[in-house]
């Protein structure tokens, strides 16, 4: 997970380049690079840190020439230092690379070119696909050539970008995004349409084994044999342009507060698609449903509320694990895979293994144009707009009404106002005073735990995993009868702890539960629509039906957690060492 962008066109390249690299930071932030080619030259800048910080400290943006490639990193092999931070030049300079994903064999092709008197600057295993190029254009001194001989040698998961001297550029996919955008003055291979969004809609979803090379605005694609493959041009959705912060500081508030929007929005434009969800369903099996990360803990939630309240059975399984226990699945299944960005590796891992075995595949996504898209036999899209920062927050809610709807659906007997419930969650999130006092509170805390019962467990590791992500504060999510039989030994007066107590049938064992905790010292956070002498603090949520209990609970939370996270100086859109979409496995 790292952006790549090259691009040709009639402007000037750095700038544009730059500005694409921006919009695609959610990918990897730990260092950024730009090369561009004028007068048969290639200049390199790069540097470790943020896209504009690196910009205003060497001005990336300054690089002369109208073709250019750039890239954002997030670091797999090699530390985060300037000599691993992309573009990788080849030995003899008159190649740069930029490259996204794992190359498996890259040892001992580092070897066979060491041997043959190539030198290595950085611990990637980026920079030997520099200098297989400028090896196979130095004998076969054509691109097409190069690049056929250059992927049939490397192994793994990877699109890269390359350069050449003579400002030819040619890009290569095997599993990981490119995307070409044609404009009348421009074209770019990016990973992702945000890198060029502003300047054109129209797209070209490269398939993975095939490659592209250009020469001014002229290009081919071709797969990795060398025969022309045909292509279409796709009409990326305008909607990608709000990717804008707007009024707000960042992202991730302005995310939070598009909720009560997304509550209304999320899968509406999918009702078809519901309806064969559900007849799927409804026909199952077994049903399994697995995500990663928030993804997962919406898979928590599904499971319970199918339980409850339509009797049928589901299983959650963890993406990454899978792979170690492929033989939970019964053949002939549904699988339903839960992803915001649908690039999960760990996700379309689980799901080619649940296609093994004949299972049906229901995927709800956001991006629509992704991986986990064109595997799915049925596609719920979230609709909840792009999002950006990197903690999951309004897919997340966008992922459980989804859910919702297939339930009401599924039973006669629940309807669930949707208007209402936006009203009451915009109301509560109207003045966060009160939770920006508690993040005050929570700026020097170092441990801090949040129990739930049933439904509002998965709220509480949901909620943990928000206060990790955007504060770096240890949290750790409790099932709230699991207390006596461990946790409570953690409890003392250095220890905050968030009880989920909605009133719903696990209210009085868990408010038992926060005396318990209270008569340790711990301070007490309460989340619940009824006001406790026990909560040193309370956040109130709105009185509901019991079922959109979740959405409610874990809102305020990731409020507090984006507050905290401004207490604490981190960046709450890019929390150190994470990336948003995690494409490795
Ligand atoms: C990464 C992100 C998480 C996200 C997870 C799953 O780890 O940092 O915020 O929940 O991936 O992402 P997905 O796009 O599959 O929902």
């Amino acid at each position: 997970m790292c952006s790549i962008i090259g691009y040709s066109g009639n402007g000037i390249a750095a700038p544009i380049i730059v500005k694409g690299l921006k919009r695609m930071e959610y990918r990897g932030y730990d260092s950024v690079g730009v090369a561009t080619e004028s007068e048969n030259q290639i200049e390199v800048k790069k540097g470790i840190g943020k896209v504009n910080e690196v910009n205003s400290k060497i001005q990336l943006d300054s690089l002369p020439g109208n073709i250019g490639i750039g890239h954002t990193r997030w670091a797999t092999h090699g530390k985060v230092t300037e000599l691993n931070a992309h573009p990788h030049p080849s030995n003899s300079g008159k190649i740069a690379i930029v490259h996204n994903g794992i190359i498996e064999n890259f040892e001992e092709l580092k070897k066979e070119l060491e041997n043959e008197g190539y030198n290595f600057k950085s611990e990637t295993d980026s920079e030997i696909i520099a200098n297989l190029i400028q090896k196979n254009y130095e004998i076969t001194k054509d691109v097409k050539e190069t690049i056929m001989k250059t992927v049939s040698k490397i192994k793994g998961h990877y699109a890269f970008v390359a350069m050449f001297e003579n400002g030819q550029l040619a890009a290569a996919r095997f599993h990981e995004p490119l995307i070409v955008g044609v404009g009348q003055e421009n074209i770019f291979l990016s990973s992702d349409v945000l890198g060029f969004i502003e300047y054109t809609d129209n797209a070209i979803y490269i398939k993975s084994g095939n490659f592209i090379i250009l020469e001014n605005k002229e290009f081919q694609i071709l797969d990795f044999e060398g025969k022309k493959v045909k292509h279409e041009i796709t009409k990326v959705s305008k909607e990608f342009g709000d990717a804008y912060k707007g009024d707000y500081a960042h992202f991730t508030l302005k995310e939070i507060y598009e909720q009560p929007d997304v509550i209304l929005r999320a899968g509406e434009t999918t009702i078809e698609e519901i309806e064969k969800a559900v007849e799927y369903i409804k026909n199952a099996k077994n049903i399994y449903i697995t995500g990663s990360g928030t993804s997962y803990n919406s898979a928590l939630i599904a499971k319970q509320i199918l339980s409850k309240y339509v009797k049928i059975k589901a299983e959650p399984i963890i993406s990454s694990e899978l792979q170690f226990t492929p033989e939970v699945i019964e053949e002939n299944s549904i699988f339903i895979a839960i992803s915001q960005s649908g690039e999960s590796a760990d996700v379309l891992e689980a799901v080619r293994i649940a296609k093994k075995l004949n299972c049906k595949i229901i995927s709800i996504v956001n991006l629509l144009t992704s991986s986990l898209t064109r595997k799915g036999d049925v596609i719920l899209g979230m609709n909840c707009g792009p999002e950006i920062g990197v903690a999951a927050t309004k897919s997340f809610t966008a992922q459980l009404i989804v859910l919702y709807k297939i339930v009401q659906k599924l039973s006669e007997n629940i309807t669930i106002n949707f208007e209402e419930f936006s009203e009451s969650i915009s109301k509560m999130i109207e003045n966060p005073k009160k939770i920006q006092k508690i993040a005050k509170e929570l700026k020097n805390v170092s441990d801090i735990y949040i129990l739930g019962r049933g439904i509002n467990y998965p709220i509480a590791i949901e909620s943990a995993l928000k206060l990790k992500e955007l504060t770096y504060i240890h949290a750790e999510g409790i099932p709230g009868g699991e207390l006596k039989h461990g946790p409570l030994a953690l409890m003392d007066t250095d220890v905050f702890v968030i009880i989920i107590n909605p009133n719903d049938s696990t209210y009085t064992d868990t408010l038992t539960s926060a005396r318990e905790i209270k008569a340790r010292g711990a301070k007490i956070i309460g989340v619940s629509d009824i006001e406790s002498d026990v909560y040193d603090y309370w956040i109130e949520i709105p009185k509901i039906n019991e079922i959109l209990y979740p959405i409610s609970e874990i809102i305020p939370i990731q409020l507090l957690a984006y507050y905290s996270a401004i207490e604490k100086d981190t960046d709450p859109d890019y929390p150190r060492n994470l990336a948003k979409s995690v494409t490795v496995k």
